[in-house]
């Protein structure tokens, strides 16, 4: 499975590459507003960080403006992916696009139907939002689940992008399922180093050698 990070902050893209645990990014404009930065810059200089896919979504919503977004998008970097909304347009976008052999990321997906949709537009990914349908006391990963079994059935090729993922265990939940890919917030990728007995565990062993007044190489 892989694992993109779902942030436009560049501090913590270089933090989890230099830990190796990123194998691409997410933006999306809120994303983008909080750095207050212009947009298709802070896009490119995220693409140029990143040695893995780099979704950057339009801001148009009708098919001609989304076309000329799509075009400025894709002329900043060989690894960006061009982020569209699951409308009527971002479909018929995304089928174009795909047509040209460029690649998509179809977002804000909530049903199977809509990702059934995408995938018969030709969508490198869907992006279902999973932790925004558990807000609504919905189970956002029984639609993966649901997702990923219609695609096996009919063999398209759309990559499963786990999105709107709040904890370690939206991850865990997403490998056991079989998704292709989880984009994490970066606080969530912290967590999931974390374990207390990893952490007591190696105090002790530490504290242990301390007593014994020696050094590593004595
Ligand atoms: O990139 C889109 C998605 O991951 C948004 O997450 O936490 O705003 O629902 P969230």
């Amino acid at each position: 499975m892989q694992f993109f990070l779902d942030t436009a902050e560049l501090a913590q893209i270089e933090q989890g590459i230099e830990w190796g645990m990123v194998d691409g990014v997410t933006t999306n404009p809120s994303l983008i507003a909080s750095q207050g930065d212009a947009y298709l810059p802070t896009v490119k200089k995220i693409a140029e960080l990143v040695p893995g896919p780099v979704s950057g979504e339009v801001l148009a919503t009708d098919y001609e403006g989304m076309m000329e977004q799509a075009r400025k998008l894709a002329d900043l970097a060989e690894n960006i992916v061009i982020k569209l909304p699951l409308t009527p347009d971002g479909l018929r976008t995304t089928r174009t696009l795909s047509q040209q052999s460029v690649k998509t990321n179809v977002t804000l997906c909530f049903s199977s139907a809509q990702a059934l949709l995408a995938a018969k537009a030709g969508a490198s990914y869907i992006s279902p939002f999973i932790g925004r349908l558990d807000d609504l006391g919905q189970d956002g990963m029984q639609l993966i689940g649901d997702i990923l079994q219609i695609y096996r059935h009919y063999g398209f090729d759309t990559q499963v992008l786990v999105a709107s993922v709040r904890s370690p265990l939206h991850v865990v939940k997403s490998a056991q399922t079989g998704a292709d890919v989880v984009t994490l917030p970066f606080s969530v990728l912290k967590k999931l180093y974390r374990h207390p007995l990893t952490e007591t565990g190696l105090a002790g062993f530490l504290s242990d050698w301390r007593e014994t007044g020696r050094n590593f190489d004595d």
